[in-house]
C-alpha cells in the first residue's frame, strides 16, 4: 500500500473510530417497536456517513419495515460493481444489568469498544465505508463500482430486504456481494465463509385451567402445562443428541469427506473450546466433531421458557400458561417452510388432550453453501493474504445471515462473505465488542480487496 494511503489511514485513525462510535450510540434495536425513531436516526446517521464517505445518490430508503441505506459510486466503467451488504440493526441489550459498561456507551477497554453492534454489525460494515472513504481521498477514485445496501432488519429476519431487492432489481445490479456479518476463524486466521445454516424458529403456547390455581387444592387432578411443556421438549431430541422430528433429515446434505479432513486439520482444539466456555462438557450429536456439529448439522434449541412462579422464594402454584420458544439452524438443502411444517405437525401430536396449545412458526431463513473457486473468492483470499501475511482458511459458520440466499437467487451475485469479527466477542450478548486492531485491519482489506476485485471480469456468473 503506498506510503500516502498509509499516512491518510493513521492520521484519520481517531476520525473512523469517532465515527464507529456515533453508530454505537444509537439504540437502533430492530425488534423493539418503541425502538423505530431511533433505528430510523441510525439510518440517517449510516447516510451521512455514507455522503461523507463520497459516496453518490445516498438515501434512506423505506420499506414496509425499518429502512435501508443506500448509496453508491460508479465512476468505473467496465470494471466490475460491488455490491457491499450489512445491518444497522442491532439485538436487544437485555439483560442489561450484566454489562460492564452501557451498551449504548461505546467504551474502550484494551484496544476493544465495548457496544450493543459493535461486532455485529456496526463496526463490520463500516470497515467498507472507510475503506472507500479513504480510496477516495488519497487516490481520487476507486478502482471499481460500488452499491451500498445497509439494511435495518437483519436481526428481525430480513423480512422486507427480499422483496427491496426485486423491487430494486435494477439500482442493485452487481457482479458479486461483499458481506462482513461474521467472524475470523481466530484472531490472526483470516477467513472466507462458503457456508452458512438456515433457521426455523417457533412459539408454542400451552395452555391449561383458566387461571394460576392453588398447586395444593388442585395439583395432581388438574394439568400442568409447566410440566407437559417439559415433557414435550424432551421428547424433541434423544439421548444421543438426534432430533426426533420424522422427515427432518431427509434432506440434509452429508459433508464431503474433503471438508470433513479440512476441517480435522483446522488449528481448533475442541477442549480448549470447552474450557473457553467453562461448561463440564460439550454436548451434540454422536458421530460428528465440534466444528462439523456448528457449521454443517442441524439443530434443534432452546431460546428461552416462561411458565409460572419465577419470583423469590416459594410460591405452591399450578401455573395454567407455559410457553417456550424453539429455533431449528437448517443446513443445505433443507427447506425453512417445509422443517417448519413439519416440526409445528410432530409438537402438535405429541399435545396431550388434558391441555390446548398453540404453535406457531415465527421466522425462518435457509441456509447457504457456495462453490469455492469463484474468481472473486480468489480475488478476495489474495487481498486477504496481501493484508494477513497468510492465506484464509475456508470456512462454514452456524450462524445464519438468510439474505445471503436472496442475494444469489434474485441479483444472481456471488457471495463474498469476510469477517473481521471474532466469535468471543460476544455478539447478541452483554459486554458486545470489537477489537479496534481488526476494524483497521479490515479497512485495509477492504481497499485491497476493491483493488483486486477491479481484476475480475463483470458479468461472470
Ligand atoms: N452476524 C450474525 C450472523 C453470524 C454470526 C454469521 C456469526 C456468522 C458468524 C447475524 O447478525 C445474526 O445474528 N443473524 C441471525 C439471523 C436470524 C435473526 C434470521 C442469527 O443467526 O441468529
Ligand atoms: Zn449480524
Amino acid at each position: 500500500m503506498p506510503a500516502s494511503v498509509q499516512e491518510y489511514l493513521e492520521e484519520k485513525r481517531a476520525s473512523f473510530e469517532a465515527d464507529l462510535f456515533e453508530l454505537l450510540s444509537i439504540p437502533s434495536v430492530s425488534t423493539d417497536s418503541t425502538r423505530a425513531p431511533e433505528v430510523r436516526r441510525c439510518a440517517r446517521e449510516v447516510a451521512r456517513q455514507l455522503r461523507e464517505a463520497g459516496l453518490t445518490k445516498v438515501e434512506v430508503m423505506d420499506t414496509a419495515g425499518h429502512p435501508v441505506v443506500y448509496g453508491e459510486r460508479l465512476n468505473a466503467p467496465g470494471k466490475p460493481t460491488v455490491l457491499v451488504y450489512g445491518h444497522y440493526d442491532v439485538q436487544p441489550e437485555d439483560p442489561v444489568e450484566l454489562w460492564t459498561s452501557p451498551p449504548f456507551k461505546p467504551t474502550v477497554r484494551d484496544g476493544k469498544v465495548y457496544a450493543r453492534g459493535a461486532t455485529d454489525d456496526k463496526g463490520q460494515f463500516l470497515v467498507h465505508v472507510k475503506a472507500v472513504q479513504a480510496m477516495l481521498a488519497s487516490r481520487g477514485e476507486l478502482p471499481v463500482n460500488v452499491k451500498f445496501v445497509i439494511e435495518g432488519e437483519e436481526e428481525i429476519g430480513s423480512r422486507n430486504l427480499a422483496p427491496f431487492l426485486r423491487q430494486h432489481k435494477d439500482l442493485l445490479k452487481a457482479d458479486m456481494v461483499v458481506i462482513s456479518d461474521s467472524a475470523m476463524f481466530a484472531p490472526g486466521i483470516p477467513s472466507i465463509l462458503y457456508g452458512l445454516r438456515g433457521l426455523a424458529y417457533f412459539q408454542i403456547d400451552l395452555t391449561g385451567a383458566d387461571s394460576d390455581l392453588h398447586s395444593g387444592v388442585f395439583g395432581g387432578a388438574v394439568p400442568n402445562p409447566g410440566f407437559e411443556i417439559c415433557r414435550l421438549v424432551a421428547r424433541l431430541k434423544d439421548a444421543s443428541g438426534r432430533i426426533l422430528i420424522p422427515g427432518f433429515y431427509d434432506k440434509v446434505r452429508e459433508l464431503e469427506p474433503e471438508e470433513r479432513a479440512e476441517y480435522a486439520a483446522l488449528p481448533f482444539d475442541e477442549e480448549e473450546f470447552r474450557a473457553g466456555l467453562n461448561v463440564p462438557a460439550l454436548d451434540g450429536e454422536e458421530g460428528y466433531t465440534v466444528l462439523e456439529r456448528r457449521w454443517a448439522r442441524p439443530t434443534l434449541e432452546v431460546n428461552g421458557m416462561l411458565c409460572g412462579f419465577t419470583g423469590e422464594g416459594a410460591k405452591t402454584v399450578l401455573p395454567n400458561k407455559a410457553m417456550v420458544k424453539i429455533s431449528c439452524r437448517l443446513v443445505p438443502d433443507q427447506e425453512p417452510e417445509e422443517i417448519a411444517a413439519l416440526v409445528k405437525a410432530h409438537i402438535e401430536s405429541l399435545v396431550p388432550p388434558t391441555v390446548r396449545a398453540n404453535v406457531r412458526a415465527l421466522h425462518g431463513g435457509k441456509g447457504w453453501i457456495a462453490p469455492r473457486n469463484h474468481p472473486a473468492l480468489k480475488a478476495a483470499a489474495r487481498a486477504i493474504e496481501r493484508e494477513f501475511g497468510r492465506p484464509p482458511v475456508f470456512v462454514r459458520e452456524g450462524g445464519s445471515i438468510p439474505i445471503v440466499v436472496d442475494f444469489e437467487q434474485i441479483l444472481r451475485v456471488p457471495g463474498i462473505l469476510v469477517g473481521f469479527g471474532l466469535n468471543d466477542e460476544n455478539l447478541h450478548a452483554p459486554d458486545e465488542h470489537m477489537d479496534l486492531g481488526n476494524f483497521h485491519r479490515g479497512i485495509r482489506t477492504s481497499m485491497l480487496l476493491l483493488e483486486e476485485l477491479a481484476g475480475v471480469p463483470a458479468g461472470l456468473p
